[in-house]
């Protein structure tokens, strides 16, 4: 299929705190949009929406043409909206009309590795409405009212959702054009609409950057040799 990856990275980073916008902080010499977009690139697609802080598009357009290579043509950047839903919608409008599989991706998600973006086009390709990749949750996990332990939940009925999250185009079209309510994630959006969502493995390192820690986790993955 002809898959279309938009790359939320419009988001303003207050959590992690490190002063600009999240996509432009660096993890080395490089930003975390120039990571996330090596995975993206690495990946058979034929469009890349990049949705980046209104104001930053210029800045987004550098970062990506820096990394596509001779893929440059695939590259469009639109600005943002006020919400990560916002955000998507504003890529699917972006989207161009042959785009048959899209996938919806967190820059913040800057390490994600290309065979996770693999498996999940696959599961679309191979009929699922949607797919996300999922991690085994290792705590284990209660259930809780105020201070007391209501329940254990068994932790083989849960599973960690990370992106990309696939969907086929005229699914995820149409329930972003129903949505009313907010929502976590495309796939919660998607499931709302009355679809069968998917999932894949998912991979430690597609973990999201979301605190100084996890920027510090990011850094230390990428300067210390693997073992
Ligand atoms: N995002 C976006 N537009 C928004 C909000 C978030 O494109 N209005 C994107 C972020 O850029 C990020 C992804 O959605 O890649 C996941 O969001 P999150 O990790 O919450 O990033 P931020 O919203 O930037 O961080 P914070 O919530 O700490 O401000
Ligand atoms: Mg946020």
């Amino acid at each position: 299929p002809r898959v279309g990856v938009i790359v939320v990275a419009a988001g303003s980073g207050t959590r992690l705190g490190a002063g600009a916008p999240k996509a432009f902080v660096g993890i080395d010499g490089r930003s975390i949009l120039r990571h996330v977009l090596e995975g993206v690139f690495a990946a058979p697609l034929a469009q890349v929406v990049i949705v980046a802080p209104a104001g930053r598009e210029g800045d987004a357009l550098s970062e990506a043409l820096a990394t596509a290579g001779d893929r440059r043509d695939l590259v469009s950047v639109v600005a943002g909206g006020d919400t990560r839903q916002g955000s998507v919608a504003a890529g699917l409008a972006a989207l161009w009309a042959d785009v048959e599989v899209v996938l919806v991706h967190d820059a913040a998600r800057a390490l994600t590795p290309a065979e996770v973006f693999e498996r999940v086009i696959a599961a679309v390709d191979g009929g699922a409405a949607g797919a996300i990749p999922v991690l085994p949750v290792i705590d284990t996990i209660k259930r809780v009212a105020g201070d007391e332990i209501v329940a254990a939940v068994d932790r083989a009925e849960l599973a960690a959702a990370q992106t990309p999250q696939g969907f086929r185009r005229d699914v995820l079209d149409e329930a972003y054009d129903a949505a009313v309510a907010d929502f976590t994630d495309d796939a919660a959006l998607v499931a709302d609409a009355g679809h069968a969502v998917a999932a894949v493995p998912g991979h430690p390192l597609a973990f999201k950057i979301t605190t100084a820690a996890d920027l510090d986790r990011a850094r230390h993955l990428i300067t210390e040799p693997a073992p």
